[in-house]
C-alpha cells in the first residue's frame, strides 16, 4: 500500500550539518582545553586572535564575550559617553543602537539603501546635523554589514571624515565578507564581530571580538575586558567589564576559521542558485561589484502584503522562513524616543515590511534548493 509521507521539514541554518563535518576535530580541541585547564584567556585564545587577524588582515584582535560587548567595549574605548550622538541605521538587529545606549551616548537613526539594506552615506551629513541640533555631539557612526553584505565602507568613511565621526563597523553579521579586495575587519576605525552560533563564524555559545589597527585602542580594550586593568591585574586603571572569549570557545573558532572560506564559496553557491531561481519573481538581493557577501541570510522583498501568505504556505510545507527585521528600531519601545536623522527612515520602514529571509548555510543541497525555489514560485502564483 502507497502511503503519502510529508517532505522532510528544511533547517533554517544546520548548525548540525556543520557539527558532522568537523566531528572529532572540535571533539579533540575541546579534549584539549579540559586537559590543561586553561579556561580563561588560555594558549587557544591567543592562538585564535592571531589567526583571524591573520585571515581578516587586521593589526589586533581582542576576542570578548559577545558582539555586543564588542561593540561597547570599541564605544568606551573611544571614551564615547553622554552628550554624544552614535549615528546607525535603523533596519538592524538591536544591539547596533543598543550599545550607543549603553554607553550613555543617544543613538540616531539614519536610513538604509533599498537595494543593499545597508546605511545610506548619503544621508549621514543630516544625522549629523540632527543631533547637533538637539545639542548632541556626533561621534561616532556603526554601519552594518546587514545579512552579511559590506556596508559601503568607502562612502561612509568619506562622510564620517567629513564629520570627524568613529567609524565602528558592526560586521557581526557579515565578518569574512570582502569589500573592494579587503576582507572586513579593516574598515573604519575599528570592527566588531559575534561568534553567536547562528553566525557565518559562529562558536557553540556567546563571544565576540573587535579588530582595530590602533595600537593605543587595543591596549585599552585588552584592559576594559578585564575589569580595566593597567601594568599589574590588581591596579585598575580605568573601569571596565568582565568580557573574555572562553577558552573552549576559542578551540571551536579555531577548527571554524579552518573551513570558513570554503563555507563562503558554498553560501555563495547557495546564493546564486537561489537569484537564479527566483530573480524574475520577486526581488532578490543585490551584491555590488567589489563586495563579497558571506550571506549571513538571503533575504528577498516581497511587496504587495503577500509576505505573511508566503511565510504560511511555505511553513505548511515544512521550509522555514524568517523575518529580520519585523519593526525597525525608531517604531520600537526601547528606541522610538532617539532621535531620527533629517530626511526621515522611510525605506527602513518599507524593508521592515516586504523583506522576507529564506533557509541559508553553508550545507544546503541542490535538491533541498529546488524544493524551497518550487514552493516559493508556486505560493506567489496562486
Ligand atoms: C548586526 C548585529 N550586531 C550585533 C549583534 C550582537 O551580537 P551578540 O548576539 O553576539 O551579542 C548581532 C547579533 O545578532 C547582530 O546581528
Amino acid at each position: 500500500m502507497n502511503r503519502r509521507t510529508d517532505p522532510p521539514s528544511i533547517p533554517f541554518i544546520d548548525v548540525a550539518a556543520q557539527r558532522r563535518r568537523l566531528g572529532s576535530a572540535v571533539d579533540a580541541a575541546v579534549a584539549r582545553v579540559f586537559n590543561h585547564c586553561q579556561f580563561i584567556l588560555g594558549p587557544e585564545v591567543r592562538a585564535f586572535e592571531a589567526e583571524l587577524a591573520a585571515f581578516c588582515g587586521a593589526k589586533h584582535v581582542i576576542t570578548c564575550a559577545s558582539g555586543t560587548d564588542a561593540l561597547v567595549l570599541a564605544l568606551r574605548a573611544r571614551g564615547i559617553g553622554p552628550g554624544d550622538a552614535v549615528l546607525c541605521p535603523s533596519f538592524t538587529f538591536c544591539a547596533t543602537a543598543e550599545v550607543a545606549a549603553l554607553v550613555g551616548a543617544t543613538p540616531v537613526f539614519v536610513d538604509v539603501d533599498a537595494a543593499t539594506f545597508n546605511i545610506e552615506a548619503n544621508a549621514i551629513a543630516a544625522a549629523v546635523a540632527t543631533a547637533k541640533s538637539a545639542g548632541l555631539t556626533p561621534k561616532a557612526v556603526i554601519p552594518v554589514d546587514l545579512f552579511g553584505l559590506p556596508a559601503d565602507h568607502a562612502a561612509v568613511s568619506a562622510a564620517a571624515k567629513a564629520a570627524e565621526l568613529f567609524v565602528l563597523d558592526d560586521a557581526a553579521q557579515g565578518f569574512g565578507g570582502i569589500y573592494q579586495n579587503r576582507r572586513l575587519g579593516t574598515f573604519g576605525d575599528a570592527t566588531a564581530t559575534s561568534f553567536f552560533p547562528a553566525k557565518p563564524l559562529g562558536c557553540y555559545g556567546d563571544g565576540g571580538a573587535v579588530m582595530t589597527d590602533d595600537d593605543e585602542m587595543a591596549d585599552v580594550l585588552r584592559s576594559l575586558r578585564v575589569h580595566g586593568h593597567g601594568d599589574d591585574k590588581y591596579d585598575n586603571i580605568r573601569i571596565g567589564l568582565t568580557s573574555r572569549l572562553d577558552t573552549v570557545q576559542a578551540a571551536i573558532l579555531i577548527e571554524k576559521l579552518k573551513i570558513l572560506p570554503d563555507e563562503i564559496e558554498a553560501r555563495n553557491k547557495a546564493a546564486r542558485c537561489y537569484t537564479d531561481g527566483l530573480g524574475d519573481v520577486v526581488t532578490v538581493p543585490t551584491v555590488p561589484a567589489g563586495s563579497t557577501s558571506v550571506w549571513a541570510q538571503y533575504t528577498i522583498r516581497v511587496a504587495g502584503g503577500r509576505r505573511d501568505a508566503l511565510a504560511a504556505s511555505l511553513k505548511a510545507e515544512g521550509i522555514p522562513t524568517a523575518i529580520y527585521y519585523p519593526i525597525p528600531l525608531h517604531l520600537q519601545q526601547a528606541y522610538k524616543h532617539f532621535p531620527v536623522g533629517k530626511g526621515g527612515v522611510a525605506v527602513c520602514t518599507r524593508l521592515a515590511a516586504e523583506v522576507i529571509s529564506l533557509p541559508m548555510h553553508a550545507y544546503l543541497d541542490a535538491p533541498t534548493q529546488d524544493r524551497i525555489i518550487d514552493a516559493v514560485r508556486r505560493a506567489l502564483k496562486a
